[in-house]
């Protein structure tokens, strides 16, 4: 896996094959996260606890007289032509969506700039669950910040590239994803409270545990749909508690005894839905807590919880992540193991003890293939580079 000062290199000297060498260069990386524990809560004001890791987004840009952005990504080795002055796109690649998204809503919130050239390149793994959408926008907005000197705070950067997500592309998110890469801290999971925006950084001194990625491999193309049903219902669930008696703003207040009396009064879709993001908000808070105490054995224990609480009664898990999630349990030095992120397909992350997750991974691989006739992506992932975004001239 290429490092992350290998990865900027390499889109500088993409950029100038592009784009040519002259001209002041600015550089925008965010790291893409891991989620350990929290799924769904973000969107219910709840608790998450994400960790940025070591994989990233990675962003060139150049400012430019001639209106409008030219931006190329690496990977597709594909160039898009964007107009700034159309708000809503549709006829374009759908990362595309999210650079436009961030340099029209930075321009909207008042950023001034007439135009970019712009690579997109990086290490981390697409659209499967490790937040490569928020990085790359993440990465966009520092980029352009960085070029154009608009100072954005962190938080505001955050909730601006979430406003993308919903806008251009059409995905009712919660804040996890971009609040963890803009503002992840390295050797720390970073615990929040998406009710107020709070957040506080946890740390995870390198060398207690280890951590590995594996990509199911199967496709998220319903994924939008899905997601935004289960925050319809996540709404409608609040809505049936709300008519058996309690006064709730969202499912962030609902208790387990309110659940368990106005349990019989509502749909039984609707109370797994609501009983996954309360019980999922209980282990966000023992997660903490065991963490405080170094008790990583409790964390892994609340990670399997959080699984079957997401497969069973969420349902946003599919047969290749529960697959990977028995197997991991079953090798030696497993802590914990869980699909981290929306689900429907995209990775599972499973924490090892420390030196133990290169067997591991040889054994999930080995164990998916049997199952599935296809070897899976892994990646071990390490704590995280900050985001951050500089002139590459300076
Ligand atoms: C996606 C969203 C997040 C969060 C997770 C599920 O990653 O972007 O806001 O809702 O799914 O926890």
């Amino acid at each position: 896996m290429r490092t992350q000062r290998s990865t900027i290199d390499e889109t500088v000297r993409v950029f100038h094959e592009q784009f040519g060498n002259q001209g002041d260069l600015h550089c925008g990386w965010s790291p893409g996260r891991v989620n350990l524990i929290g799924e769904y809560t973000d969107l219910n004001n709840g608790f998450v606890l994400p960790m940025a890791i070591d994989l990233g987004i990675c962003v060139v840009a150049r400012l430019r007289a001639k209106p409008g952005m030219t931006v190329y990504a690496s990977k597709y080795q594909q160039s898009v032509d964007l107009s700034l002055a159309v708000a809503e796109y549709t006829d374009m690649p759908s990362w595309a969506h999210y650079v436009a998204g961030v340099a029209v809503l930075s321009q909207e919130s008042g950023c001034e700039f007439s135009g970019f050239d712009i690579v997109v390149n990086g290490n981390l793994p697409i659209g499967g669950g490790v937040s490569s959408s928020a990085a790359l926008c993440v990465a966009t907005a520092l980029a352009i910040q960085s070029a154009t000197g608009w100072d954005l705070e962190p938080l505001a950067t955050a909730q601006l590239c979430q406003v993308v997500e919903h806008r251009f592309a059409g995905v009712k998110c919660g804040i996890m994803d971009q609040m963890a890469c803009r503002m992840g801290k390295a050797d720390s999971a970073l615990f929040i409270d998406c009710a107020s925006y709070e957040s506080k950084s946890v740390p995870i001194a390198p060398g207690h545990v280890e951590l590995l990625v594996v990509d199911s491999g199967v496709p998220r193309s319903l994924h939008a749909s899905e997601y935004n049903s289960r925050g319809n219902e996540c709404e409608m669930a609040m809505q049936a508690i709300q008519s058996a008696g309690f006064i709730v703003e969202n499912l962030r207040a609902v208790t387990p005894e309110m659940l368990e009396q106005a349990g019989p009064t509502m749909a039984d879709r609707l109370l797994r839905r609501a009983r996954h993001v309360v019980t999922e908000n209980l282990r966000v808070l023992s997660a903490l807590h065991a963490l405080d105490l170094g008790r990583f054995d409790k964390l892994g224990q609340l990670m399997y919880q959080s699984h079957e609480s997401l497969r069973d009664d969420f349902n946003v898990s599919v047969g290749e992540l529960d697959h990977i999630v028995a197997s991991a349990k079953d090798c030696d030095g497993v802590l914990g193991a869980r699909l981290t992120g929306a689900g429907f397909g995209g990775n599972a992350i499973v924490m090892t003890r420390k030196g133990a997750s290169e067997d591991v991974e040889r054994s999930i691989r080995s164990s998916f293939a049997k199952r599935f006739d296809r070897i899976p992506q892994t990646h071990r992932v390490g704590h995280s580079n900050e985001a951050q975004g500089y002139s590459l001239n300076a």
